[in-house]
């Protein structure tokens, strides 16, 4: 039997630590930097707008928390979308069967629809994913959402079958890769003729700042793993320009004729030797000619020689150009994740 109730903050910090393998601590500060109650509005053209959230905790027949869900949407979230993530404890032995092994439905979901739990042995990602996702999207079609997003990780993959039998669809698989970050012992390749790598600390481009969301809006559509609205000035400096994790050393530029022609940008993670590569775009005009990858081994030279040992990406498993480059430059390959839709 698997129990769905809401998050309870600050109590539940302890269970939900080690389920997003975080600390207390920073849980308490990520709450604390968000707004303490929901406003959830609609828009003129009747779509879900503002900011709101759920969480939910799922507990074993023994109250053991066993999975955590949540759905969201900030003010910048495409309007009618909802976000939502979930983490799962490993798949563990359950104790003897209580007295049902069918789950109520959770409010507004067929009867049905209910999940079956295997009477004894191991819950498989399924039987705690499934109530989870259900009481999401009931609590995402009483919102008014008319999307919900989710990202199921590669290693859950057993409850793919039964997400797109409720109606989700694949949109992307995204996969992650890794690489020790070391300053390089041999000469790094030179820019091809004309080109000037700088970082956003040294570059002496004028706005700088609207010259890289003009280069992130002209790249962004080429990248099969990009589906959102192109973001606008302001949601797109919140995201890559604002923040804790930004550094502008970190934003590394390629520089021809005044012109931004190509990005490889790196952010900090919560821990200090781990780095992000959240993007990296060549202009069309310069591409195929080995400028990202001269430029993402000049930015991953320099991240060393700044004290970062690792350096974790994503990448579309669609993006051909981005997943060759990965695998030239020795990276490691690891699980990732699915990205779903369900329309609502
Ligand atoms: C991905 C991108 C940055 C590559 O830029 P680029 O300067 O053309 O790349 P490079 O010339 O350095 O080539 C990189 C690798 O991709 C390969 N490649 C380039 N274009 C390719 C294509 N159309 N099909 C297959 N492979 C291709 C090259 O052979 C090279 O592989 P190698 O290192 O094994 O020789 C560029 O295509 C781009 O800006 N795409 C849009 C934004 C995007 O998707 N960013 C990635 C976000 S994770």
């Amino acid at each position: 039997m698997i129990r769905i109730r809401p998050f309870r903050a600050p109590a539940d910090y302890q269970a939900l630590a080690p389920l997003l393998g975080t600390t207390v601590d920073r849980l308490d500060a990520e709450d604390a930097a968000l707004p303490a109650t929901d406003a959830l509005t609609t828009g003129p053209d009747g779509r879900l707008t503002g900011h709101g959230r759920i969480r939910l905790l799922a507990e074993d027949r023994t109250g053991r928390p066993v999975g955590y869900a949540t759905a969201w949407r900030a003010p910048w979230t495409p309007p009618g979308d909802l976000a939502s993530h979930y983490a799962l404890a490993t798949p563990d032995v359950q104790p003897p069967p209580a007295a049902t092994d069918v789950l109520p439905p959770p409010a507004g979901v067929p009867a049905t629809a209910c999940t079956r739990i295997p009477r004894a042995g191991t819950l498989t990602s399924t039987d705690v994913l499934l109530p989870l996702a259900d009481a999401l999207t009931t609590w995402a079609r009483t919102a008014g959402a008319t999307r919900l997003l989710t990202e199921l990780p590669d290693t859950r993959l057993d409850a793919l079958p039964a997400l797109l039998d409720r109606g989700h669809t694949v949109d992307a698989h995204i996969r992650t890769a890794s690489t020790t970050l070391r300053p390089s012992p041999a000469p790094l390749p030179e820019p091809p003729a004309g080109i000037r790598f700088t970082t956003l600390a040294t570059t002496t481009v004028t706005d700088p700042a609207q010259r890289l969301h003009a280069l992130y809006l002209a790249t962004l559509p080429d990248n099969p793993g990009f589906a959102d609205a192109l973001p606008d000035y302001e949601q797109w400096h919140t995201e890559v320009l604002a923040g804790p994790a930004f550094r502008p050393d970190w934003i590394h530029l390629a520089e021809h004729t005044g012109r931004l022609v190509a990005v490889a940008a790196a952010h900090a993670t919560p821990d200090p030797y781990t780095c992000h590569l959240t993007y990296a775009a060549v202009a069309r005009p310069w591409r195929g000619r080995g400028l990202a990858r001269t430029l993402k081994l000049h930015a991953t030279d320099h991240l060393a020689h700044a004290g970062l040992r690792t350096a974790h990406t994503e990448v579309a498993a669609a993006n051909t150009p981005m997943t060759a480059l990965t695998t030239a430059l020795g990276y490691t390959w690891h699980p990732g994740h699915h990205r779903l839709v369900l329309p609502l």
